[in-house]
């Protein structure tokens, strides 16, 4: 079933009633520029064909109702009460509630204005936990939904603040803005070339299939959670490195700058530094190397970023890194893991017609290294956020 079926259904079983409206919002790949979007750097993402859908109905009072295939319950709160669950009393509600009520939270906020509550069901294609913003895509459907139900009129940069807001505080995962400013601003065959300190985005031509080639996701099925761990680590390095090298983000030293930087600070932190440096150069060299050369010419900037987040950012696992040498093996033009590492999936960059061969290789792989079999797929751009019906 499709997910706008499924999400449907959810709602007419959870509430009795047919919803009135439909929204969707996409998960994205991001191409390169990894650990970027916190430094105020540069991002290449793009939204992809896997979405996640909202059934909607307004109600005639202020409470929400929020119904998702991931859970048996519905949660049920009141609009105005929001202010007191989040971002101290966030326990109240189930975790994956948090996403879409965050977001209303978030928006209330911002806008001082509140409207009528809804009921809302969710149902995703995006696969959770694998790297690929399945949270992202909840949060961009129920940030233009609830811009439309209250009359809001924001432009997207500001829903994506709103939802970031909501994934920071009401989650308490200390992310950036890519994966919220790609799911609300995604074309299709198109990646967005985001600078993450002015949100200034530029739509970039991807001519993959014009150039006879393919992405494919490599999911190794290891699960990660952004509100844990080594995220949070990395992010709280990359600002140490910055009030150290007297700069205001990481965005603002230059790869010229790295050797006064490895003088200055340890080497792990040097190394994060270095990381980021390098990344946003990637991205600006990508960019360049897409108008100039054409897909087929971006391969071992990928394979660099890959290295840099293995040596350097060290954010990547043994899964990821059998993942992306295979494919590489198996004759992809570049492979890189993305999104925030520790787990999650990798891309590759194929011939088209490639992608049955690379995909055994891989699973192959993964069976002799007696890892769980992993979930190969292709991708393409696709559109963002939007009102379905
Ligand atoms: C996660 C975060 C993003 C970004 C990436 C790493 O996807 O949500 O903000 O930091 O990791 O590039």
């Amino acid at each position: 079933m499709t997910a706008a079926g499924e999400a449907v259904g959810l709602f007419e079983r959870s509430y009795g009633a047919e919803p009135t409206q439909l929204w969707s919002a996409p998960g994205r790949v991001n191409l390169i520029g990894e650990h970027t979007d916190y430094n105020d750097g540069f991002v290449l993402p793009f939204a992809i064909d896997f979405r996640t859908v909202l059934a909607l109905r307004p109600r005639s009072d202020g409470r929400i109702r929020v119904a998702s295939t991931f859970a048996d319950d519905v949660v049920d709160v009141e609009v105005n009460e929001l202010g007191d669950i989040f971002p101290g009393d966030r326990d109240r509600v189930a975790e994956w509630a948090r996403y879409p009520l965050g977001v209303v939270w978030a928006l209330a906020e911002l806008t001082g204005k509140t409207g009528h509550g809804a009921d809302l069901a969710f149902a995703s294609e995006v696969p959770v936990g694998a790297g690929l913003s399945s949270s992202a895509a909840i949060e961009a459907a129920t940030a233009t939904a609830i811009d439309a139900l209250w009359n809001l009129g924001l432009d997207r940069p500001t829903l994506a603040r709103a939802s970031r807001r909501a994934e920071n505080e009401a989650v308490g995962a200390p992310t950036g803005i890519m994966d919220q400013m790609a799911s609300l601003l995604g074309e299709a065959d198109s990646a967005i070339f985001l600078d993450c300190r002015s949100l200034d985005a530029e739509v970039v031509d991807l001519g993959f299939d014009g150039a006879g080639l393919e992405l494919l996701v490599m999911d190794t099925r290891v699960s990660h959670a952004h509100s844990t761990g080594g995220y949070g680590d990395r992010r709280a390095a990359c600002e140490r490195g910055a009030k150290a090298l007297g700069v205001r983000a990481l965005r603002d030293v230059t790869i010229a700058d790295l050797e006064r930087a490895r003088e200055l600070l340890d080497d792990e932190t040097f190394r994060r530094v270095r990381h980021i440096v390098t990344e946003n150069q990637r991205v600006i060299d990508t960019v360049d190397t897409l108008a100039m050369a054409g897909p087929r010419a971006i391969g071992p900037l990928l394979d660099a970023s890959h290295a840099s987040m293995r040596d350097d950012f060290e954010i990547s696992v043994p899964e990821l890194d059998l993942a992306v040498e295979t494919a590489r093996e198996a004759g992809a033009i570049g492979a890189r893991m993305t999104g925030g590492g520790f787990g999650g999936a990798a891309i590759a960059l194929i011939e088209r017609g490639t992608a049955d061969t690379v995909a055994r290789a891989v699973s192959r792989a993964f069976a002799d290294a007696g890892y769980v079999a992993p979930s190969v797929f292709p991708v393409t751009a696709a559109g963002g956020a939007r009102r379905d019906g």
